[in-house]
């Protein structure tokens, strides 16, 4: 290669992306900074730790304290409190409006893991799964929480099959299901290695695959899931379930770069479509806040 067709090394063709959340009227990012996010969530305005937030807050201290309805106080390195500053109820209902004529319902409450329900840049995807997903096709969602990508599946006619370790998880989802005024997701209680690989055994194939592996759980017979020792295994069993002409979106807060998910992917799936980068918030006051690690793949 000569040296003017050579690629400059400060030039990169593949590069990152950067998602949003689009059409939020009940979730805000109102400021973030000095270690925290200030969110609303509904009508309820929440403080919570937020170690990614290194730069200093926009708006005053005095602002956040006169805002803010409860604060959550870390105990220990995941556990917490949540300290009301005003009167709060035990859970509440916030909506996201997926298409004009359908919004999903999630009800929310205060955790003792700084959640309160529901992760709000996920509503990134929500639009692109609803895209890709009619009746006919299938849906498989692991890891999946309280289950906003399989409300979303589900709401554009997808077999939704939703998958977490924790049975009152499930529970929950199922509430957010009937909220949305939805019905017919598959629910299994299980650890998501031991499923997807079973599912590979039995040749089942999935059109969508969304994955978002914590970097480490519990499955619930106490299989442990620790994502740098386990991700390439579960990399490669969901590549054999993802269908040809199918999708697979995954997300990791667990501090793993999107180029380490894209050579993961690339190594199992060479000849998809991938993009990867980051799920972000914005906040009122302007700054971006990155929260995850997302790739999206489409197999040709
Ligand atoms: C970060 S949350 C996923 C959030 C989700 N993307 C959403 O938008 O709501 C991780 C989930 O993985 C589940 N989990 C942890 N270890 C698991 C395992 N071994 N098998 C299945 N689910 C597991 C947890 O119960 C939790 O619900």
């Amino acid at each position: 290669m000569s040296p003017s067709t050579a690629p400059r090394a400060d030039q990169d063709t593949r590069s990152l992306h950067r998602w949003f959340p689009p059409h939020w009227r009940d979730h805000e990012l109102l400021d973030s900074g000095n270690g925290a996010r200030l969110e609303r969530f509904g009508e309820i305005v929440l403080i919570r730790p937020e170690p990614h937030a290194i730069w200093d807050k926009g708006l005053a201290e005095s602002d956040w304290r006169r805002l803010a309805a409860a604060e959550f106080v870390p105990t220990g390195r995941t556990k917490g409190n949540w300290v009301p500053h005003q009167s709060v109820p035990d859970n509440w209902i916030i909506q996201y409006p997926l298409r004009p004529d359908h919004e999903l319902h999630f009800s929310l409450e205060f955790t003792k893991f700084k959640h309160v329900g529901i992760f709000p840049e996920q509503a990134a995807n929500w639009a692109w799964i609803a895209e890709r997903m009619k009746p006919g096709k299938r849906m498989l969602n692991l890891f999946a929480y309280t289950g906003g990508a399989s409300l979303a599946g589900r709401a554009a006619g997808a077999e939704v099959t939703h998958v977490d370790a924790i049975k009152q998880v499930v529970t929950w989802t199922r509430m957010n299901q009937e909220l949305s005024g939805l019905d017919g997701i598959r629910w299994c209680v299980e650890d998501a290695l031991k499923f997807v690989e079973r599912e590979g055994r039995r040749a089942n194939t999935y059109d969508l695959i969304v994955m978002d592996p914590p970097a480490w759980g519990l499955g619930p017979k106490g299989e442990k899931w620790k994502l740098e020792d386990q991700v390439g295994r579960l990399i490669r069993a969901a590549a054999l379930l993802t269908a040809p002409g199918g999708a697979l979106v995954m997300n990791t807060y667990s501090g793993m770069s999107p180029s380490s998910l894209e050579n993961l992917w690339r190594a199992v799936l060479p000849e998809a479509r991938i993009h990867a980068g980051e799920l972000c918030l914005e906040s009122g006051t302007g700054q971006v806040l990155p929260t995850g690690s997302l790739l999206r793949l489409e197999r040709p």
